[in-house]
């Protein structure tokens, strides 16, 4: 049997997320709809944050209640909070991603809160979450680098840590938010949080010094088994400045192809949604396996 691993589809939130061109809810929807038939096991499909911050995913609900379900795949959504839970639950959501950073000015102006009064607003959260019957992913931002800060402190990062433990999430996905980490980051960083099951955690890389491939690798020697993508390379945290996309979902599937790691996802259908999004964004995304797919006879844009 060929190992597995398994990915992680954030693109329609965090790519989506940050692009300044509005993309209409019904594009979102076949988006998400074609994603589902992928093969992709996880889709986060929007965000539950205020739509002042976030422009871009200000019809979170419409594009929730518009998708069409395949058995199999988890749907879910970034919430904040509790009003954001209310309306996530409103709208129907498989499982809830919190989020938090290790830093903290990154988690003031991303959620204008400190740290520590960010702790009872999740704990609620994936409380009542789970009383619903959902799953919960928590992600820590700015694991490797914070964009205002620069080191992180890493008794603050294992507190942070320890605490969504203790919370309860299902999954804890260790986000690269600015792009930096480097692979033996990466294994320094998994050895100080040894005491977190391997299989609970994620690795999510933006490669903005395009070391997001190498930095999976090193992951997958530690043993990690999940990883987060985004389809055509789309990605980014408004706030934090300078950082690139999320790695190309199709990448990391060319990666574990070649490595003989079974994922389950049809790699021409993830490039059909690649092209897909691309031509609605009207713009050269940063994927390498749908910019070698365009110059070997795709259209180019
Ligand atoms: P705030 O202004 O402090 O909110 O924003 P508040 O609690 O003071 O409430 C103010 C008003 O907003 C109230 O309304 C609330 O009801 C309303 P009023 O009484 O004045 O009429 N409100 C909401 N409305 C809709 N949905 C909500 C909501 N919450 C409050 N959820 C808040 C705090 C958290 C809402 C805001 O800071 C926010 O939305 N931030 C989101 C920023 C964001 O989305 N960043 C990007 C995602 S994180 C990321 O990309 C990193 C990641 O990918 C991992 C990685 O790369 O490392 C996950
Ligand atoms: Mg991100």
């Amino acid at each position: 049997m060929e190992k597995e691993v398994r990915l992680r589809e954030v693109g329609p939130r965090d790519g989506l997320q940050n692009e300044q061109a509005w993309i209409n809810t019904e594009d979102k929807i076949n988006l998400i709809n074609a994603l589902g038939e992928t093969g992709l096991p996880y889709i986060e499909m929007t965000s539950f944050v205020h739509p002042k911050w976030i422009p871009a995913l200000a019809d979170a609900s419409e594009v929730v209640k518009g998708i069409k379900r395949r058995p199999g795949v988890t749907y879910g959504a970034l919430v904040p909070n509790e009003k954001g839970l209310e309306r996530a639950l409103e709208a129907g959501i498989d499982e809830v991603s919190v989020f938090i950073s290790a830093s903290e000015t990154h988690n003031q102006k991303n959620i204008n809160k400190t740290i520590d009064e960010t702790f009872p607003v999740l704990k609620n959260v994936i409380d009542v979450a789970k009383k619903e019957g959902k799953t919960v992913r928590g992600y820590v931002s700015t694991v490797f680098g914070c964009p205002y800060e620069g080191e992180i402190n890493q008794s603050l990062l294992v507190r942070t840590v320890e605490q969504l433990m203790e919370m309860g999430v299902d999954e804890l996905s260790l986000g690269d938010t600015i792009g930096v980490a480097t692979p033996n980051r990466v294994k320094d960083v998994l050895s100080l949080l040894d005491f977190v099951p391997i299989d609970q955690i994620a690795l999510h890389f933006h490669d903005t010094k395009g070391m997001a491939v190498a930095n999976v690798v090193a992951g997958l020697e530690k043993g990690v088994i999940a990883f987060d993508g985004s389809v055509g390379g789309l990605g980014g945290c408004p706030y934090a400045p300078g950082a690139a996309g999320n790695v190309a979902t199709e990448d990391l599937l060319y990666l574990f192809q070649g490595l003989g790691l079974h994922t389950g996802v049809d790699m021409d259908a993830l490039l059909d949604c690649a092209m897909f999004v691309q031509g609605k964004l009207h713009k050269t995304l940063p994927s390498h396996n749908l910019q070698a797919k365009m110059g070997a006879g795709g259209e180019r844009l």
